[in-house]
């Protein structure tokens, strides 16, 4: 989809005009009064399409409802909007113009709620689907629909690469891609040099695949960084669930247990367009979970990077073995802030559904912090307890620790092994996405697939 920002969008020749119109007020545009007939009230959501039969060079005018318009937000121009895009889509248009009269600062907003609309992924289909090709914003902030234009570029690639088959998106492939981002340097670490660096959780998970691990450490910094953070995602190309292998149907999903890594590596393309005053590494520990006769198996002991032992009691709890050894990494890089983002938890997804991410941390304010940022980005968190007796469980006869406890509480045990890994003078937040990763069935401005979960949360956080 192309973006122009234009000045006049009654002058816009376009197949659609999108305007909106606010409940309770007289005109929110002129054009309204013109084409939209006195019951459209402009209720949150109420969507009106008029021909135009010429009076303007737009062929149509789709007049959105967006509420009362004390209630304006982010989130309901970018549904509106998104909702809007997704009737345009059906009635097949190809040039679509925008204008929201005096709200200026929400192009940001429109543009991300028409991006997201507009994506599907079609790449292995002779067919494609169909698109809307061109985007005019009128009235709108320059500076914030340039800054949206990177998140929503980011957004769709962290997308495409979660959807894409495990056969493509390869440990090998995904170093590939960091190693290709322009302005990130980028380090990538073989089996060999993983073994070197005491990598002994994140070693063991990749064992029973044939394809290679690779551990992946991106860097983007500026001349006098006022802060230095470092973010992690998990990045397991395919979880089979190893020995402890999954049930065919929980496994269907799993080429998306790298989502956390393609937010990673969207978040960091992003970084070098916007050029945030702050040091950000970007750290990946990819590999597989695959059950063969070189698997980790149940009962193994493992030494993680800071010496801590690990008795393995299920080959399905793999994500948190391979974080234990990035966050054990990114501690020791001298930063302040250490964010993890994984898909880790099937006990979240239950907890939660698709709706929101699970968030857990060792310092309320900073996960507050993150809580925020993702509110206004469109993100829904929700705070999880760290409570001792969800490590207790974890106790193990003959290692410091088990990899999993029981069965109840999944998501905030996980968050407990995690802990173990983490410098206390590190200020960390592990963000479990299981539930919001992958849509099985659309939702809100999504379709079905890869969301992109963590992009625009933490896009927004390190400019912000
Ligand atoms: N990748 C899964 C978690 C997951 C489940 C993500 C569903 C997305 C949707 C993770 O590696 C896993 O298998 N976790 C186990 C842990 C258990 C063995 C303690 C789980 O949640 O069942
Ligand atoms: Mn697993
Ligand atoms: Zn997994």
């Amino acid at each position: 989809m192309d973006i122009k920002i234009i000045d006049d969008a009654s002058k816009a020749k376009c197949d659609v005009l999108i305007i909106n119109k606010f409940e309770n007020k007289q005109t929110s545009s002129e054009l309204v009064n013109r084409f939209a007939p006195e019951n459209f009230e402009g209720k949150q959501g109420q969507i009106f399409v008029i021909h135009t039969h010429d009076q303007l060079p737009a062929q149509r005018i789709l007049a959105v409802g967006f509420g009362e318009e004390k209630d304006i937000d982010n989130n309901i121009v970018r549904e509106n909007i998104a909702k809007a895009i997704k009737k345009c889509l059906a009635m097949k248009v190809k040039t679509v113009a925008i204008d929201l009269k005096t709200h200026f600062n929400y192009g940001g907003p429109a543009l991300l709620g028409a991006s997201i609309a507009n994506y599907h992924f079609d790449k292995y289909k002779t067919k494609k689907e169909h698109r809307i090709e061109e985007l005019y914003l009128a009235n709108v902030d320059n500076e914030l629909v340039e800054r949206a234009k990177v998140v929503a570029e980011s957004l769709k690639f962290a997308r495409n690469l979660a959807n894409e088959p495990a056969a493509f998106a390869t440990p090998s492939k995904l170093a590939q891609i960091a190693q290709n981002i322009e302005g990130i340097q980028t380090e990538v670490f073989d089996e060999e040099k993983i073994k070197t660096l005491g990598m002994g959780a994140f070693l063991a998970v990749a064992k029973g695949s044939n394809e290679t691990p690779k551990f992946i450490h991106m860097k983007y910094s500026c001349p006098n960084p006022r802060k230095k953070i470092a973010i992690i995602g998990k990045g397991l190309c395919f979880d089979s669930g190893g020995l402890d292998i999954k049930p065919a149907s929980s496994m269907l999903t799993m080429k998306d247990d790298m989502s956390g890594s393609a937010c990673i590596l969207g978040v960091m393309k992003a970084l070098n367009k916007l050029k945030p005053e702050i040091e950000v590494h970007g750290i990946i520990a990819a590999c597989e979970n695959m059950p063969s006769g070189s698997a980790y198996k149940p009962g193994d002991i493992l030494t993680a990077m800071n010496g801590k032992t690990i008795e393995v009691d299920n080959t399905d709890a793999e994500g948190r073995l391979t974080l234990a050894d990035a966050l054990c990494y990114a501690c020791k890089l001298d930063v302040e802030e250490v964010i993890d983002i994984a898909t880790l938890t099937g006990a979240c997804m239950v907890a939660l559904g698709t709706v929101a991410s699970g968030i857990m941390g060792n310092n309320d304010e900073f996960v507050s912090s993150i809580i925020k940022y993702g509110k206004e980005s469109g993100e829904k968190y929700w705070q999880l307890p760290m409570w001792q007796e969800y490590r207790d469980n974890m106790d193990s006869d003959v290692a410091d620790m088990k990899n999993t406890g029981t069965r109840y509480g999944g998501a905030s045990a996980a968050g407990m092994f995690l802990k173990e890994f983490v410098t206390d003078n590190v200020k960390w937040a592990h963000l479990d996405i299981a539930g919001t990763a992958f849509l099985e069935k659309g939702q809100r401005e999504f379709g079905k697939g890869a969301t992109g979960a963590g992009v625009r949360t933490l896009i927004k956080y390190i400019i912000d």
